[in-house]
Order: C-alpha cells, then sequence, then structure tokens
C-alpha cells in the first residue's frame, strides 16, 4: 500500500491500526501455519479456477504469486492482522486487484479453521510416530528380560516379583492406547472446514468436497456454522497429547525411582552431571519429560477454558486457542522419543534386581496362593501368611521362612503346615522366580504369559504402523495432486 493507494478495508488503517493493533496480530505466531494457509489458498483458487468462478489467467497469476510469497518466506509478509490477510496483501502487492479474487467465497473463518486442522494433522501424525517408536524399544527391551526378576511395587511398597519385561509391557499397554488416542483425534481432526465462509455459506457454486481432496482432507466438517466454530478438536488433540505425557510421566517417575536404587542404568547419553559434585550421574532426561505432562495438561485445561461457553459462531477468542496446542504437541513428541532413547539404551541390573525382589517378603501372596490351591480357604491362608509376615525378615533363609509359615499355620489352624503342603512346596514358593513362573494367568508375569503378550504387543505395532503410513502416504497424494493442479495453471 503506497501513499496514493488508499488500500481497502481489510488492509488500510481505519480498523485494528491504532494501539491495539499487535494485541490484535496473529502474524508472529501464524509462522506455524504460513504452510498450511499456502496450501488452502492454491486448493480453494484450483477449486474457484475448476468451479468457473474465476478465470483460469486469473488463477494462474494468484498461483504463481503464491510461490513467490512462498519463496520470501514468513518473515517477509508485511504487517497485517494474521498470516492470511497477509498472504493476500502480498499477492496483491504482486498481480494487482485480481489478487483479491482469492478470496471469494471464502472468509478467514473457514480459512483459518482449514489451516490449524491442516497443522494439526502433521503434529498428530508425529506425535503418534513417536509413540510407537517407544512402544518398539519398550518390546525390544521387555524381549531381551523375560526372565529378569524384579520387585513389583504397589503403594511403593514391596508387592510381589514380576519381571522387567512384564513391568515394560505394561508401559507398552498404556502407551499404545495413547497412540490409539492421537489416531482416533486425526481422524475428527482430518475433516475440511473449507467452504463455511464466515459461518453461513456462501451464495458462490463452490465445491468443497474438491478442495477437502486437494488438502488430504478425508471429507468435510458439513455445518458451516459448525465447520467455522468448532474447535472441540483442539480440545481432542491437546487432551490426547497430556494424555501421553500422563504415561510417560509414570514411566519417567519409576525410571528415576529405580536408577536410584540401582536397578536400571541409564546411558550417559541421557544422563546430566552436576556441576559441583563430581561424582553425580543423574536422570534429567526422564525428569524433563515427566515435566511435560505438567505443560500438557495445563495446555488441555488452557484449551477448554477457552473454549468453554464461547458463543457461535466465530469469536476472536479462537485465535488463542491452537498455538499452544502445536506447541505442546511438539514438545510431548519430544519427550516421548527421548523417553524412547532412554528406554532402548538403558541397562538393567539383573543381580541387584533378583535381590531386591524377593525382599519384604515379597512372596507372601504365592505362598497364600499355594495354600489356597491346595484346599485351604484363602482367607485362612492369608491370615496364616500374614502371622508368618510379622517375624519373616530379609535376612531369613527361604527354609527359615517356611519354618515360620510352619508355625503360623499351627497357630491359626492347630495343625501342621505338612496337612496341606509340603515344606518343599513352600520353599519353591518363596523364590521369586518360581513365584513369577507360577502366575501364569493371561497377561501374568510367568514368561510364558509375557511371549504371548510380546506377540501381541508386536503385531499391535505393526498394525498402527500401517494406519500410520497409510495416512501419510494419502497426504502425500493430496499434496502431489494440488501440485500437479497448480501447475497446470502456472
Ligand atoms: N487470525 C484469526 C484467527 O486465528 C483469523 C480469523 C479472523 N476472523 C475474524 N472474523 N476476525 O482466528
Amino acid at each position: 500500500m503506497t501513499d496514493d493507494d488508499p488500500g481497502t478495508a481489510v488492509r488500510r488503517d481505519r480498523f485494528s491500526g491504532g494501539p491495539a493493533r499487535e494485541f490484535l496480530s496473529s502474524l508472529a505466531a501464524d509462522a506455524a501455519i504460513f504452510e498450511a494457509d499456502l496450501a488452502v489458498d492454491r486448493a480453494h483458487t484450483v477449486m474457484l479456477a475448476e468451479q468457473g468462478i474465476v478465470d483460469d489467467a486469473v488463477a494462474g497469476a494468484i498461483l504463481d504469486a503464491l510461490a513467490d510469497v512462498e519463496a520470501a518466506g514468513h518473515d517477509d509478509l508485511s504487517d497485517g492482522e494474521d498470516v492470511h490477510e497477509a498472504i493476500e496483501t502480498a499477492v496483491i502487492d504482486r498481480i494487482g486487484p485480481d489478487g483479491g479474487r482469492m478470496h471469494t467465497a471464502r472468509s478467514r473463518n473457514d480459512e483459518v479453521a482449514t489451516c490449524i486442522r491442516y497443522r494439526l494433522r502433521e503434529d498428530l501424525l508425529a506425535a503418534a510416530e513417536a509413540t510407537l517408536a517407544l512402544r518398539e524399544a519398550l518390546v525390544d527391551a521387555a524381549g531381551e528380560h523375560t526372565e529378569t526378576v524384579m520387585p513389583g511395587y504397589t503403594h511403593l511398597q514391596p508387592a510381589q516379583p514380576t519381571t522387567v519385561a512384564h513391568y515394560l509391557l505394561s508401559y507398552e499397554g498404556g502407551i499404545a492406547r495413547d497412540t490409539e488416542r492421537l489416531l482416533d483425534a486425526y481422524e475428527r481432526v482430518n475433516r475440511s472446514p473449507l467452504g463455511a465462509a464466515a459461518f453461513a455459506g456462501t451464495p458462490f457454486d463452490i465445491d468443497r468436497e474438491r478442495t477437502a481432496e486437494l488438502l488430504g482432507f478425508d471429507g468435510t466438517v458439513r455445518n458451516s456454522t459448525d465447520a467455522a466454530s468448532a474447535r472441540d478438536f483442539l480440545a481432542e488433540g491437546s487432551t490426547a497429547c497430556a494424555t501421553l505425557a500422563t504415561t510417560l510421566s509414570g514411566l519417567a517417575e519409576d525410571l528415576v525411582i529405580f536408577s536410584n536404587k540401582g536397578f536400571v542404568e541409564l546411558s550417559d547419553a541421557y544422563a546430566s552431571t552436576s556441576s559441583i559434585m563430581p561424582q553425580k550421574k543423574n536422570p534429567d532426561t526422564l525428569e524433563l519429560a515427566r515435566g511435560v505432562a505438567g505443560d500438557a495438561i495445563g495446555e488441555a485445561t488452557g484449551t477448554l477454558s477457552l473454549l468453554k461457553g464461547l458463543p457461535r459462531a466465530y469469536n476472536r477468542d479462537l485465535q488463542r486457542a491452537h498455538a499452544g496446542v502445536f506447541d505442546i504437541a511438539d514438545d510431548v513428541r519430544e519427550a516421548t522419543e527421548v523417553a524412547a532413547g532412554a528406554v532402548a539404551t538403558a541397562e538393567w541390573n539383573d543381580a541387584t534386581l533378583a535381590d531386591a525382589a524377593g525382599e519384604g517378603f515379597a512372596t507372601a501372596t504365592g505362598v497364600a496362593d499355594l495354600l489356597a490351591m491346595n484346599g485351604m480357604p484363602f482367607r485362612t491362608a492369608h491370615e496364616i501368611v500374614a502371622t508368618a509376615a510379622e517375624s519373616v525378615s530379609d535376612d531369613d533363609s527361604a527354609a527359615d521362612a517356611a519354618a515360620k509359615v510352619d508355625e503360623a499355620t499351627r497357630k491359626v489352624t492347630g495343625e501342621a503346615l505338612s496337612a496341606h503342603v509340603s515344606r518343599e512346596a513352600v520353599v519353591s514358593a518363596l523364590d521369586p522366580a518360581a513365584s513369577v513362573a507360577s502366575r501364569d494367568s493371561a497377561g501374568g508375569p510367568a514368561p510364558a504369559a509375557v511371549a504371548d503378550e510380546l506377540a501381541t504387543a508386536e503385531s499391535g505395532i505393526e498394525a498402527d504402523t500401517a494406519t500410520l503410513t497409510a495416512e501419510r502416504e494419502s497426504l502425500a497424494a493430496a499434496a502431489e495432486l494440488l501440485a500437479s493442479e497448480v501447475d497446470s495453471y502456472v
């Protein structure tokens, strides 16, 4: 806009030219949707030409200008309320008033809604991909440790022995649901609102299915008011990220505790030292991964709070809804990748784990199960072992502990232990490895049961990888289609 060019209502200074200009502008944050906006402009322009709403030659000039705007980059855009206005201005600056035909039959409302869905798709797929890498790392490490006995905790108290494989697969299960949630959210994000215009449609004979196709969307958000207004997909995307981050924070916390106990040693690449205490090796990467959950929960909460109570249709509050979601999706993806690396390179200390596995009379439940399997009511068996537990200590040999169980049996039932089960069987039940091997119920920690779990986990990863690859291919095919349609005009 020059001095003798009065500009237009959108571009001259009447609106938003004053002190609130910076507050109103989203241009800087819109760098995240610069590429998306160019794609949306291209698809819309191609559709307008195909529908005979703009001439092919004008469409060609607009598309040509868009290529130039893209090459110049987001930073080259002149001041404007947002990237949509700034790109339009840049096109008009290059080809004159015909550039303004690009905005026929649309509004910034459907435009921005399309841009953020276009961008969030990538973020969700990237986060889902990171979950697959973490699941693979968990499954690989689990495969190596099906026989590595470790203590299992409830309330952070020694509870029952398990194996490193079973422990790791417990997180694979959680992260697998996180993958599902991300891919599920993706399905609903992947719908085009373009063509809704401000919220109430347009008299132009547009083809919404066509722009959806050119942008790789799997159909449209049909109702034009819903299309322009809805941001529930941001709530869903951020919640899926926050849920993943929460799963991750539990894994990170466990590994921090396990590092403290010497159960596991992180690779140096995933640890830090202290600037003053030279002996220190700290699990900082996991602490940061744990910390990301706080931000992610904040983002999900913030998104819902921002959306709560907004009237139909478009309100400018919405301008603040998406940038943080892109950022948190990125942070959660990174935390997931780092956790995958930390898990893949961690060394599990078999000997320390085996020693700790029997501590705190952790095999007590197995002894009670053994008595119950030999006909005693479980409650009586529980009482016997609880009585024995009062005197069993970590220094006792298995034979000592079995003798104490015998004593307790007499006390509780008036009968000798041998009336129910041999003392050798009790000694065996007190062995952490035997205890684990006995718990072969479906999904249990016995190596035989874990072998099934490993196979299930592997096929789940394969299936989700195939879904992710198919979505990526479909986006790439749409990008190619759009590029070739654009080429036919320039
Ligand atoms: N920058 C705006 C946003 O992100 C674009 C939509 C502006 N629309 C309007 N009616 N003021 O939401």
